[in-house]
C-alpha cells in the first residue's frame, strides 16, 4: 500500500480555505480517491475540548488571560493527538488527508501574531510532531487589504451570530493580522518547495479549479479496482 498524501490549507480568517477544502474533498472523491478531512484545532475528542478552550470568547472570562506560550502549547497538544489518532493512520492506509490549518498556523498566529517568533514554534513542531510536514500546503493569501477586510467581515458576522462563540481570535486588531500575513509570506518564501500560494482574489469557482489542477498534478491517479 503506497503512503497517502498530506495536504494542508492555510490562510487568514475569512480566506475561504474551509470552503475550498470541502470542494477539493468532493472533487477528489469523485476522482476515486479516499479522502480524510480534519481541522485544527479539533478533529479528535481531546482536540475538540482544546478547541473550545482556545476559541471560545468566554474562556478568558472564566480562566483569565491565556498566555501566548500556553496558547502555543495547547495548539501543539491538539496537533500531536491528531497526528497519532488521525493523520498517521490515514497516511498508512494510503488516503489523502486534507487538513484545515497545521503548524504554519501556529507559526503565523503564535509566532507572528503573538510575537513568540518562529524558532519557538519550530522547536515545538520538532518536539510534538516529530517534524511531520505536509506534502503540499495551499496558502490562500490575497492582498493584505483584502485579507484584513475579510477578517473584519468574518469577525462582524460572528459577533452577530448568536450561539457561535468562536471569536476569541477574531477580536484581534489589524496589527495582529498584519503580523500574521507577514509571517505567512515569510513561510511561503522559506518553504517554497511545499507551499503553493494562491494570491488570487477571484471567484470561489475559479480558485477551486486552480487548486484542483495543483493537486492533481502532484498526486498519483487512484488505483483502479
Ligand atoms: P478556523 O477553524 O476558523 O480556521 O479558526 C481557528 C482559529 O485558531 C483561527 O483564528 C486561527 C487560530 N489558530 C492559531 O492561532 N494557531 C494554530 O496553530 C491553529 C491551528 C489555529
Amino acid at each position: 500500500m503506497p503512503r497517502g498524501y498530506f495536504i494542508t490549507f492555510e490562510g487568514l480568517d475569512g480566506s475561504g480555505k474551509t470552503t475550498q477544502l470541502r470542494r477539493l474533498a468532493t472533487t477528489l472523491e469523485a476522482d476515486g480517491h479516499t479522502v480524510v478531512t480534519l481541522r485544527q484545532p479539533g478533529g479528535t475528542a481531546l482536540g475538540d475540548r482544546i478547541r473550545s478552550v482556545l476559541l471560545d470568547s468566554k474562556s478568558e472570562a472564566a480562566l483569565g488571560p491565556i498566555a501566548p506560550a500556553a496558547e502555543m502549547a495547547l495548539m501543539f497538544a491538539d496537533r500531536a493527538q491528531s497526528i497519532a489518532e488521525v493523520i498517521l493512520p490515514a497516511l498508512d492506509a494510503g488516503s489523502i488527508i486534507l487538513c484545515d490549518r497545521y503548524t504554519d498556523s501556529s507559526e503565523a498566529y503564535q509566532g507572528g501574531g503573538r510575537q513568540l517568533g518562529s524558532e519557538r514554534i519550530l522547536a515545538m513542531h520538532a518536539a510534538a510532531c516529530d517534524n511531520l510536514q505536509p506534502d503540499l500546503t495551499i496558502l490562500l493569501l490575497p492582498s493584505l487589504e483584502s485579507s484584513l477586510r475579510r477578517a473584519r467581515r468574518r469577525n462582524q458576522r460572528h459577533v452577530e451570530q448568536k450561539g457561535t462563540d468562536e471569536n476569541r481570535f477574531e477580536r484581534e486588531s489589524d496589527d495582529f493580522y498584519r503580523r500574521i500575513y507577514e509571517k505567512y509570506e515569510e513561510i511561503a518564501a522559506r518553504e517554497s518547495h511545499r507551499v503553493a500560494v494562491i494570491r488570487d482574489d477571484a471567484s470561489i469557482d475559479h480558485i477551486q479549479t486552480l487548486i484542483h489542477e495543483l493537486v492533481s498534478a502532484r498526486i498519483p491517479a487512484p488505483a483502479t479496482k
